[in-house]
């Protein structure tokens, strides 16, 4: 492992772009050498391509202002050969973004994506650190399909599913055989605030495009094995969601219902769930959660406001696990959708992999 690695940021004048830019101004590991977004906003200043965009509730990174931003498209192989590996998250058609990351990795520079684009290919591996982290393995099987040294792409997987499949990972060995997940998302995960979606305030809308085929696919992908170097997705449990957008800046929640082949106890469940501690944590990863999940006895707890931002945004809540009359348990829980979800889950997927040796 080198002692810091220079990193980029493509699509780094957008809603997660941002993120990644807060997220990396001091990061111990990480230096941001390159910012990178469309042909728009090429040649200008990091101050001025963003102007009157700057979602975050902290400052730009005084570092970062005065950068060139680059051409995300016509830089390729100057980017690559300037940094150790990128991260991605851009707004483009699914096919562009496939072809945009290939080329990135082809160009021996690895692929940190926030994008759903490579997600699902059977060598690119979809990691939730605490999760799978053993999917990295099919990188180098991905590495010959490209004819690469080095360069590979690695995803993070949707937002949505960001706080219920951790909450469910660790009772799989009871034998989920059925989950039901309404998840309530928050608007930044569109790329938007208030002040650019006025029809959200006061509002719901019961359809995010593509949303729920992705948080029914996904979980099987990550509960997935490694089958001849690459992921065969899990058969089972089978799963049903639905996705609304609610008044929310930050954090989606998910209420969820879950079946079991061998149904364990309530009290079985909050013990796996507080000691429940992977790999970022016996690696110490600069952005892994001390306490990965957190359960809250109180009845009306955990709540968006007051949780989101628990251990940097990257740990997860869990709350009012109960029986159901329909399934065995009902639960919430919440996680933040551009930290643990977006960027934060990127950052850290990132430290795991330098931590395992496939970033030098
Ligand atoms: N927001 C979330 O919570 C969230 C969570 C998980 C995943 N994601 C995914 O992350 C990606 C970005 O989402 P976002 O919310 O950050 O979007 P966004 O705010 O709309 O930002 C999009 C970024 O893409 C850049 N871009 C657009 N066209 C480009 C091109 N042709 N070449 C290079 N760069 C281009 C934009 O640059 P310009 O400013 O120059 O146009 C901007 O930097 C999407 O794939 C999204 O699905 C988002």
């Amino acid at each position: 492992m080198k002692e810091k690695y220079n990193v980029g940021i493509i699509g780094a004048t957008g809603m997660v772009g941002q993120r990644f830019a807060i997220l990396l101004e001091n990061h111990p590991w990480f230096k941001v050498k390159v910012l990178a977004a469309s042909s728009h906003s090429a040649g200008k200043t990091y101050k001025d391509a963003v102007a009157d965009r700057w979602y975050m509730d902290v400052p730009m990174p005084e570092s970062m202002k005065n950068m060139v931003v680059r051409d995300a498209e016509a830089d390729v192989d100057a980017i690559a050969s300037e940094v150790d590996f990128v991260f991605c998250a851009v707004n483009m058609k699914k096919d562009e973004i496939k072809a945009l990351e290939e080329k990135y990795a082809k160009a021996e520079c690895p692929v940190m994506s926030n994008n759903s684009a490579n997600r699902g290919v059977e060598d690119v591996p979809m990691i939730i650190p605490e999760v799978n982290a053993d999917h990295a393995a099919v990188i180098e099987t991905q590495k010959k399909r490209l004819g690469t040294k080095r360069g590979f792409i690695s995803v993070k997987s949707n937002c949505s599913i960001q706080s219920y499949v951790p909450a469910l990972s660790p009772l799989r060995k009871f034998g989920i055989t059925d989950i039901l997940a309404c998840t309530y998302q928050a608007i930044s995960g569109a790329g938007k605030t208030f002040k650019t979606w006025p029809e959200m305030i006061d509002n719901i809308i019961p359809f995010i495009g593509g949303e729920e085929e992705k948080s029914e696919k996904e979980p099987l992908n990550v509960w997935g094995h490694i089958e001849n170097g690459v992921i065969v997705n899990a058969d089972k449990p089978s799963i049903t969601t639905q996705c609304l957008r609610v008044p929310v800046s930050n954090g989606h929640f998910a209420a969820v219902f879950v079946r079991f082949e061998n149904k364990p106890s309530i009290e079985e469940i909050k013990k796996i769930w507080a000691e429940y501690s992977a790999e970022p944590q016996a690696l110490n990863l600069p952005s892994a959660p001390k306490q990965f999940l957190h359960y809250f006895e109180e009845d009306n707890m955990p709540q968006t406001v007051l949780h989101r931002n628990l251990e940097g945004g990257m740990a997860v809540s869990i709350g009012r696990l109960r029986p159901d009359t329909q399934y065995d348990y009902k639960f919430v829980c919440l996680s933040h959708n551009t930290l643990r979800g977006a960027a934060g889950g990127a950052v850290e997927m990132a430290e795991l992999l330098a931590a395992k040796g496939y970033l030098d």
